[in-house]
């Protein structure tokens, strides 16, 4: 059994398609331990909630850096995951927690990797740039977390047309529903079957 932890900071939409897929029966052997937000309004935690999973709570607004990193450490080493999930989580983690759980925490990211990524791209910012940019095909990508952002090797990858008048909203939630809430559960499910390996920071999945 994979026990997943869920690190969501905002409305927590991949964390409900992560409990969609749950629901549904295509997460077998996956237990869905803890949600963790550095948020207390957070959406997401009325989501976990609402599926009976722990909710868990480190403000990041009322601790220095140092303290944040030192209770978000204490939180998750006491509940020994299996599988760390970034989604949606926009404050930096722990190198250490990275180091730690080496390929053991994923990110779902809302653009196509290495494109449209690193510090100070996230959430709608990610599409504004890339209409901006003026590109025809964006996308989602969920990778391995290491100390670098948006760095780690990449698990799974989807496409998404951009289209005439599309705005950063309705971008943001096209990449959503035909490529986020797809992927990311997915993900989980070959991570948890032990489909994926990492060689030479390079993913291998074998089905
Ligand atoms: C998602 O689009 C996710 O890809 C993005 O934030 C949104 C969270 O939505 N994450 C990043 O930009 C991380 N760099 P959600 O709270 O509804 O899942």
């Amino acid at each position: 059994m994979l026990k997943v932890a869920v690190l969501a900071g905002g409305g927590g939409t991949n964390l409900q398609a992560i409990i969609d897929a749950h629901k549904a029966g295509k997460l077998p052997d996956t237990e869905l331990s803890f949600v963790l937000s550095n948020k207390p309004d957070a959406y997401a935690l009325v989501r976990a909630r609402d599926y009976g999973i722990e909710q868990v709570v480190v403000d990041s607004a009322s601790f220095s850096r140092a303290q944040f990193e030192e209770k978000l450490m204490d939180e998750i080493e006491k509940r020994q995951p299996d599988l760390i999930v970034l989604a949606g989580l926009m404050i930096m983690i722990p190198k250490e927690l990275c180091r730690k759980y080496k390929n053991r925490i994923i990110n779902i990211h809302p653009s196509l990797i290495p494109s449209f990524c690193g510090k100070g791209f996230y959430g709608l910012k990610v599409h504004e740039a890339a209409l901006k940019k003026g590109v025809k095909v964006t996308g989602a990508t969920v990778h391995f977390v290491d100390e670098i952002y948006d760095n780690g090797p990449i698990i799974i990858q989807k496409a998404v047309e951009v289209k005439d008048g599309d705005t950063p909203e309705i971008l943001q939630r096209r990449v959503m529903e035909e490529a986020e809430w797809k992927i990311l559960p997915e993900a989980i499910r070959l991570i948890a079957c032990g489909s994926v390996s990492v060689l030479d920071g390079v993913v291998k999945i074998q089905n």
